[in-house]
């Protein structure tokens, strides 16, 4: 075998590994890593931006390949901004991204957001399926401090009026949702 069929060979084993892990952690969440339309999400970001902010970190719990999160940082220059994702392969690749091209206050962690406390957040951006989001729901009562704000695409907190709602000029016109805690 040459140094190529090497290379190869272990190019493939990389990508079969990533792809049964992106099937076995979108399972067990629920949740594929697919992005909210790009339009969508700098959207959100626009309506977080209007309104105003406590003091505090910004998270986007579920930022799979991290696209969203790093624009969340670009956007949120004096913000710690912390990206959260259960999936290995889009984690690791939104880490590699940050390590080519570094944003100084942007944090992303491998852990299930359901185990992380959202005590010290301003602001949650997600986009999240629904039977999530009313899981989230009840944990956003609980943690968030008094007037953070929470950003969503597409999916809803049901049983809580939004304080703005938005379409985004994407695809599927998708509906953006801002919540005051
Ligand atoms: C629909 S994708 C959105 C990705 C990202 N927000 C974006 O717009 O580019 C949802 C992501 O949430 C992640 N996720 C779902 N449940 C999770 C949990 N309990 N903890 C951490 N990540 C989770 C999934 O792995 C998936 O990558």
């Amino acid at each position: 075998m040459t140094a190529i069929d090497h290379l190869s060979t272990a190019a493939l084993a990389v990508g079969i590994f990533a792809l049964l892990s992106i099937v076995y952690y979108s399972l067990r969440s629920g949740s594929p890593p697919t992005p909210a339309p790009r339009r969508a999400s700098r959207r959100a970001i626009e309506s977080l931006s209007r309104e105003p902010l406590p003091d505090g970190a910004i998270y986007e719990l579920g930022s799979g390949w991290g696209g969203a999160a790093r624009a969340l940082a670009k956007r949120f220059p004096e913000r710690d901004v912390v990206g959260v994702e259960i999936s290995l392969a889009p984690f690791l690749w939104s880490r590699l991204v940050n390590r080519v091209a570094p944003i100084e206050n942007l944090a992303l962690f491998r852990a299930d957001f359901f185990d992380l406390s959202l005590a010290n957040a301003a602001a949650v951006f997600c986009y999240l399926r629904g039977k999530t989001m009313t899981a989230l729901a009840e944990k956003f009562s609980e943690e968030l401090p008094p007037r953070a704000l929470v950003a969503t695409v597409t999916f809803a907190i049901r049983d809580r009026a939004p304080v703005r709602t938005d379409r985004a000029d994407d695809f599927y016109k998708s509906e953006i949702f801002l919540y005051r805690y």
